[in-house]
């Protein structure tokens, strides 16, 4: 199998700086996040696929190493593993969506595809991964093929603004931790309607912000930002938009609540990132493994080991980990949105 643990960590800090300047990606990053920030949300939904595209350029390998093939949160029963917590949370969406074989599942986002491989092997379905960022499609192709699964699994790059599929050709579909991405998320819901089957289901886990958030309180507000811009969002949104979003373009929603008080007290879902135990695993993903790999990263970029920019991009995770886990101990954000919603009857066109 082509793992992480097949090169080395300088090997992996290398080719995560070096596939793009890490330098000018970065200020790039910083610059389009301000204005999208300043700018109307017609805008953000037009600069926000490049965004993504750039942000996961410049972290996926960081991701990788920290997160394993899965890049999202989940509900942690007691006494429960992080991994197969993880693992319990995607196949939810499986069962949920009532996976078999001979259907064709759409997982919009896919990441390097560990929510693709987990779930094709355990429903039989074949799932078609849509990822804007070309690097981790060719990833996800890799693990693909490593695990056996190239014939239950197949990967689009593309915006998914712009699904290159025939109308009414796909039996169901689903986003983990994804659909935040979307700069116009009813425009994404449009798509997602015109390729779904008559009265097929979408389920998914979306990013937002809680009732308990105050735009007038400035901790809020900064914790707000500092998860967009590390993170690489648009912008974040309340639950009312979102399920908005999702009836307003052609689809009837069953179900959106938090998951998030669905996770035992001792092991809320942003304990990973504040430091979950000492094996070396949880260190890479917690508040101190980010302070040990920025004084390493600043120190071999000092000696032009790596190039510059590479400090930054650290700092970039840093500010989104720090900002996320403050976020969840007040209680103002959740990743863990579930949304459940059919495609409606009727002669709503998604074009
Ligand atoms: C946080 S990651 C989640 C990955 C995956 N669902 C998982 O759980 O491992 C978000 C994913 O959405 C993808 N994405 C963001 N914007 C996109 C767009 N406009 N079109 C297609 N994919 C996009 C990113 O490239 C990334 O793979």
């Amino acid at each position: 199998m082509i793992g992480m643990r097949q090169r080395s960590f300088l090997g992996l800090l290398k080719s995560n700086f070096r596939r793009r300047g890490a330098e000018s990606a970065v200020r790039w990053h910083r610059a389009q996040y301000l204005e999208q920030r300043a700018s109307a949300a017609d805008d953000q939904g037009r600069e926000a696929g490049r965004l993504s595209r750039n942000y996961y350029d410049l972290v996926t390998d960081l991701y990788e190493y920290g997160w394993g093939e899965k890049f999202h949160f989940g509900v942690r029963r007691r006494g429960e593993g992080l991994e197969s917590s993880l693992v319990r949370h995607e196949l939810r969406l499986a069962e949920g969506l009532g996976l078999k074989p001979g259907m064709q599942v759409l997982d919009l986002g896919c990441g390097i595809g560990g929510p693709m491989r987990n779930i094709a092997r355990a429903t039989g379905a074949r799932v078609l991964g849509v990822n804007i960022n070309g690097y981790q499609v060719r990833r996800a192709r890799e693990l693909n093929r490593a695990a056996g699964l190239e014939g239950e699994t197949g990967l689009i790059e593309c915006d998914w603004m712009q699904l290159p599929l025939a109308a009414e050709t796909i039996d169901a579909a689903y986003a983990i931790e994804a659909t935040c991405h979307a700069g116009d998320r009813g425009a994404l819901f449009r798509q997602i309607h015109r390729v779904l089957k008559r009265r097929a289901y979408i389920m998914g886990y979306e990013w937002c912000l809680t009732e308990n958030y105050d735009p007038y309180n400035p901790l809020h507000c900064r914790d707000r930002a500092g998860i967009e811009e590390g993170s690489g969002l648009p912008s974040l949104t309340t639950r009312q938009d979102i399920e908005q979003a999702i009836r307003g373009n052609g689809f009837e929603l069953i179900e959106c609540r938090d998951l998030a008080p669905e996770c035992d007290p001792e092991t809320p879902w942003y304990l990973p990132l504040k430091g979950d135990g000492f094996s070396s695993q949880a260190l890479k993903r917690s508040h101190l493994g980010g302070i040990a790999l920025q004084g390493m990263v600043a120190a071999l970029e000092h000696t032009r080991i790596l190039p510059h920019g590479a400090g930054a991009v650290v700092r970039l995770l840093r500010l989104c980990g720090d900002s996320l886990v403050r976020a969840g101990e007040a209680g103002t954000f959740t990743p863990l949105l579930f949304f459940h919603a059919r495609k409606r009857d009727g002669d709503f066109n998604g074009d």
